[in-house]
């Protein structure tokens, strides 16, 4: 389709979590015609729906230093230690800039920030907003502050390919934007820089705690413009799920780590806490451990869910301390003053995406990624807790820095626009919206928690027929005049999904939160290495 309309600009920002926001108010500040735009509402996407919180050196005898061995030992030997570092030791000061901008953090009755903590974390060094709503929050601060400034925001804007100039730089972005008025329908922002912060791809898989909007179309956006992407298989899924039945589908509610942080305790049907002896974190211990732990009890008991069980917090700290959980557990039935917690593992996070360097740079000149859809080397094989706002905080300061700096120094004409993306390009066909179920069936059978050689096979096999079939009705039916939002989500989906698969049967080892039955133990000498995938734009 012709572009419709089109705007000029120094940046645009794609995405509106706390990456997106806090680039675009920095890009602001530094002089930057700045235009932030987002697939939903500014306030949609995964930063509202985080609850633990933030997390950071902040606390009394706590250090970056020691921030920075709880991360490395989650990330099971693949976090890049340069980028940890930066991230620890700019994290502390970037947190109390996010507070000058306006979020409120819970503070401790000493006066100072209450801290908690989550699994992974030798100490307390987690910040909390309204007790299990620190996203919200977050979100609230940024989303006011952008007002505030009578920023430019298009809204209800999918983000659908980049544009480039004849050199390969980045020249911009093509955009599908529904009902925002003067910029309806298919356009285009010009802009030599590009920061995508499109959040993560939980929708890939059937039951998953992000929003319906995380979709992967940063990935997807970043494969087809032939950026690099690395550290797909490690998808990160959260253990403490609330589990509303075996065939519940989209977004699920989140029971926090830091329930488990204040005191929870996991346990089987028989009341057995079966994760002391397994590590000496015990309900702590990172993420992928206490997930396996689930899974291999729910496997010995033949069970579907294990529970939580935090009934001696009292209806009083239940109240105060983790009012959304109560809620959602409640609204399901479910009373966990008086009941434990039924939960399950489920997909929670993209611990790898479009590979950057220090400054947020992908290997495509202009385009940037930050935050979820990114892989900075931050978070290895597998994310400490609550360092993702933290990562989508940090980097995206040193993006604006970045292209400001780049922008000063910039003697080059405008870029000129490339033609508008061919969406029915062989290569990507488009798949009809019901495909998006498809996906996910296949990949939560065969790419799940828990994977083998057969299993990946067999969702490769399937995800392959979906998009020969995609592309056999393109041939049929020749272009697709007007594809809506739901169909470039499903095409982004498989595009995400077939990445992710190929790297997943690729690794035949078993590391941080890609767990191979087939190949049970980590083999550090052949796998101590990152699978980087670019791909061929004219290849299917
Ligand atoms: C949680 O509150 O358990 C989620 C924290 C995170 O994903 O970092």
């Amino acid at each position: 389709p012709a572009p419709g309309w089109a705007i000029a600009a120094d940046v645009v920002v794609v995405g509106s979590g706390v990456a997106g926001l806090t680039a675009a108010l920095r890009c602001e500040a530094a002089g930057l015609r700045t235009v932030v735009v987002t697939k939903a509402r500014l306030d949609d996407g995964s930063t509202r729906w985080a609850q633990g919180g933030i997390a950071a050196a902040l606390g009394e005898g706590d250090t970056p230093e020691q921030h920075l061995d709880d991360t490395l030992v989650a990330g099971a030997g693949l976090c890049d230690e340069e980028a940890v570092r930066t991230l620890v030791t700019e994290g502390p000061d970037a947190v109390r800039r996010l507070i000058a901008t306006g979020a409120h953090f819970d503070e401790s009755t000493e006066g100072g920030l209450a801290l908690t903590r989550e699994g992974g974390h030798h100490r307390r060094r987690i910040a909390h907003a309204g007790g299990d709503a620190t996203g919200a929050e977050i979100s609230r601060a940024l989303v006011e502050a952008v007002r505030a400034r009578g920023m430019r925001t298009i809204e209800n804007a999918l983000v659908l390919d980049l544009l480039t100039d004849a050199g390969g730089r980045t020249a911009g972005v093509t955009l599908h934007v529904m009902g925002e008025g003067q910029h309806d329908g298919v356009g285009a922002v010009h802009a030599p820089a590009v920061v995508l912060a499109t959040g993560g791809m939980g929708q890939v898989f059937s039951a998953t705690t992000n929003p319906s909007v995380s979709t992967g179309d940063g990935v997807a956006l970043a494969l087809r413009a032939g950026a690099e992407v690395s550290d797909l298989e490690f998808v990160q899924f959260h253990p403490t799920v609330l589990f509303l039945g075996p065939d519940a589908e989209g977004q699920q509610p989140l029971v926090s780590e830091a329930v488990r942080g204040e005191g929870a305790h996991l346990v089987d049907a028989d009341g057995v806490r079966f994760m002391l002896g397994q590590h000496e974190l015990a309900e702590l211990a990172p993420r992928d451990i206490v997930a396996k732990g689930i899974m291999r009890r729910m496997q010995e008991r033949g069970t579907e869910h294990m529970y939580l069980d935090a009934r001696h917090f009292g209806a009083a700290m239940w109240e105060h301390r983790f009012p959304t959980i109560l809620a959602a557990c409640r609204a399901h039935g479910i009373d966990p003053v008086t009941q434990p917690i039924p939960v399950a593992p489920a997909a929670h996070y993209a611990s790898g995406g479009v590979r950057t360097d220090a400054h947020g740079r992908t290997t495509v000149a202009g385009l940037y990624a930050c935050g979820e859809v990114a892989c900075t080397g931050v978070h290895g094989a597998n994310r400490l807790a609550s360092n993702s706002l933290l990562e989508g905080l940090v980097y995206a300061e040193r993006i604006a820095a970045d292209i400001a700096a780049s922008h000063a120094a910039d003697t080059l004409p405008a870029p000129a626009p490339a033609p508008l993306p061919q969406p029915a390009h062989p290569a990507h066909p488009l798949l009809p919206p019901e495909a998006r179920l498809t996906v996910q069936r296949i990949m939560t059978g065969g790419a799940g928690v828990l994977r083998s050689a057969d299993s990946l096979a067999r969702a490769a096999d399937q995800l392959h027929h979906l998009h020969t079939e995609a592309r056999e009705a393109l041939y049929e039916n020749g272009k697709t005049s007007e594809p809506g939002v739901d169909t470039w989500e499903a095409t982004n989906l498989l595009c995400v999904a077939r990445v992710l698969v190929a790297a997943a049967q690729r690794r035949e080892e078993t590391r941080g939160c890609h767990w191979r039955e087939d190949h049970a133990d980590r083999d550090d000498t052949t796998w101590r290495r990152h699978i980087v995938v670019r791909l061929n734009p004219d290849r299917t």
